[in-house]
């Protein structure tokens, strides 16, 4: 190893292709894959936060190419696959992140609000999930990693819609984990707890174990290194979300109950 080894790219540095990359844990988790050596392609919708993100990795070891795309656009999805399978020789890893939260009350609960959540957080992982299972099966390896939340563990108060999307992504992942695992892809999910992006910002709500983004994408990068199905943090956090997880229906609605 000599002292240039950090700047020097690996010969065929690994692509992972990241949505909702231009901001937030997207952001953070593609600039550390690219300080690590990776080549990353980086899709949501803002180009101008894209553009600004590939030239900020210009200093680093690997590269951010921007690929700008709306994940509920099925079509845009898949030619956007096809795309950057063109332009770098492949896809060999990805990390499905777009999302969102809308603050959903039970007493103004619409449709449209779980809609919208579902359309983004579920059908757009959907989307993407489709060209790259079709893919990644002909080439016989991959690792694929949905971004869901400690909130798809249970029913949490005012998150009626966002809970459920993250709850089908956890079951999904599950699911698709059990299958593709023989033909040599590697299904995991994220589940965060809060993180301070642009979007929990908007909370004016008490944030428990609130974590630095920067620390959420180093354990990112290192749990899709990792053999284990499910990435997760804060630690303790998520320890005491996956115990209520456990807890029979009477004790866990007191429990919530009384922390409000
Ligand atoms: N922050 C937390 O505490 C937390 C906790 C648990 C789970 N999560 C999950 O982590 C993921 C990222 O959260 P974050 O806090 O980083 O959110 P954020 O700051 O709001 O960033 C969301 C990213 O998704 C992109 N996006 C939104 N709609 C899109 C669309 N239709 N097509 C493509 N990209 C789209 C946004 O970019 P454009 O607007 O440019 O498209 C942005 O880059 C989400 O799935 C979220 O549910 C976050």
């Amino acid at each position: 190893m000599n002292s240039h080894h950090d700047l020097t790219p690996p010969a065929n540095p690994p692509v992972i292709w990241i949505t909702g990359a231009s901001q937030g844990i997207g952001e953070a988790v593609a600039i550390a894959m690219a300080r690590a050596g990776m080549v990353v392609a980086a899709s949501a919708r803002n180009v101008e936060r894209l553009a600004a993100l590939a030239n900020q990795s210009t200093d680093l070891t690997g590269s951010i190419a921007p690929y700008p795309l709306d994940v509920t656009d099925q079509a845009a999805v898949k030619m956007t696959v096809d795309k950057i399978i063109a332009q770098h020789g492949g896809i060999d890893q990805a990390i499905l992140n777009a999302g969102t939260y809308i603050p959903s009350p039970a007493t103004g609960f619409t449709s449209d609000a779980v809609r919208q959540q579902v359309e983004l957080n579920l059908m757009g992982v959907c989307h993407c999930l489709e060209p790259l299972i079709t893919y990644m099966t002909g080439r016989g390896k991959g690792t694929i990693a949905m971004n869901a939340s400690l909130a798809g563990y249970r029913g949490l108060p005012r998150a009626a819609g966002y809970g459920a999307s993250k709850a089908a992504l956890i079951n999904m992942a599950e699911s698709l984990n059990t299958e593709l695992s023989d033909v040599g892809i590697d299904i995991k999910v994220i589940n965060p707890g809060f993180v301070k992006t642009p979007l929990t910002s908007k909370n004016r709500f008490p944030m428990p174990f609130l974590m630095e983004v920067d620390k959420a994408a180093e354990l990112i990068v290192k749990g899709m290194k990792g053999r284990q199905f499910e990435i997760r943090f804060p630690r303790i956090f998520a320890a005491i979300l996956g115990l209520l997880r456990s807890l029979p229906y009477p004790l866990y609605f007191w429990l919530i109950r009384k922390a409000g």
